[in-house]
């Protein structure tokens, strides 16, 4: 079986930067350094909010990235006409609530029908290939199918947060809903919480295709540089789906 490909979100970098509103660290240098070592391509989240990723590193990101950007947004139709414009190889459709420390959750496809399968028509008419972040459950990804999105993200944030049997149970899920996705037509992405330590289960899931990780990619930086961190996730990907 061929290893999921590793996508760096660079979202962190940017909010190091806006801790004390300096132009340093840049997300763009690291997005470049993080493709020097081998990364498969690059996620961002620009926020309504604006905590961490500014509207200018979306223009600066795609001018940069070199394999392929993957934009997330929410649903909120201001930021859909952002991304409409940016030019993104591919789209996550995310939600988004303002006190969170993350995104806690997947988005409710069920509940958002009207709203989702509007964005995902219209990103896919800018020319992207369209994901939504969705919990493992079967009935969120039936409701992604009809509603015409190629690829789901599974949220792996239940599992990297949990221990012993329950991670177990939890992974058991992801299996099950990668296998779902894929019986109905779903190609499946996966991310969130993702680390050194919990990767390999995550990776070793036939039929996943890409893991979007970020936050211990920059914090295993902080100590190793980017080029051992992106090349040591590399190989962890790599021997865990072989
Ligand atoms: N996938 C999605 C949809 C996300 O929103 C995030 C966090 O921004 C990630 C993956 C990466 O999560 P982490 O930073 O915990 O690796």
């Amino acid at each position: 079986m061929s290893s999921p490909r590793l996508h760096v979100n660079v979202d962190h970098i940017a909010t190091l930067r806006q801790a004390r509103r300096e132009a340093f660290p840049d997300p763009v240098e690291w997005a470049k350094a993080c493709e020097a070592a081998g990364a498969h391509g690059i996620t961002c989240h620009l926020r309504t909010d604006r905590r961490h990723m500014q509207d200018a590193d979306i223009h600066r990101l795609r001018a940069a990235v070199t394999t392929l950007l993957n934009l997330e947004s929410s649903l909120d139709d201001g930021m859909l006409r952002i991304a409409e414009q940016s030019n993104s190889d591919a789209y996550c459709l995310v939600p988004e609530n303002r006190l969170e420390i993350t995104t806690e959750g997947g988005l409710d496809a069920i509940r958002e029908a009207p709203r989702l399968g509007d964005a995902i028509g219209r990103l896919a008419a800018a020319g992207g290939v369209v994901s939504v972040f969705v919990d493992p459950d079967p009935r969120q990804l039936d409701k992604v199918m009809e509603l015409g999105a190629p690829f789901v993200e599974l949220h792996t944030g239940s599992y990297a947060n949990a221990s012993g049997p329950v991670r177990e149970a939890e992974l058991a899920r992801l299996a099950n809903a990668t296998a779902h996705a894929r019986s109905i037509g779903l190609r499946v992405n996966a991310g969130h919480g993702l680390d050194f330590e919990n990767i390999a289960p995550i990776a070793a899931i036939e039929g996943v295709e890409e893991l979007n990780v970020g936050f211990s990619m920059v914090a295993r930086a902080v100590f190793d540089g980017v080029e051992k961190t992106v090349k040591d996730m590399l190989r962890c990907i790599e021997e865990a789906s072989k």
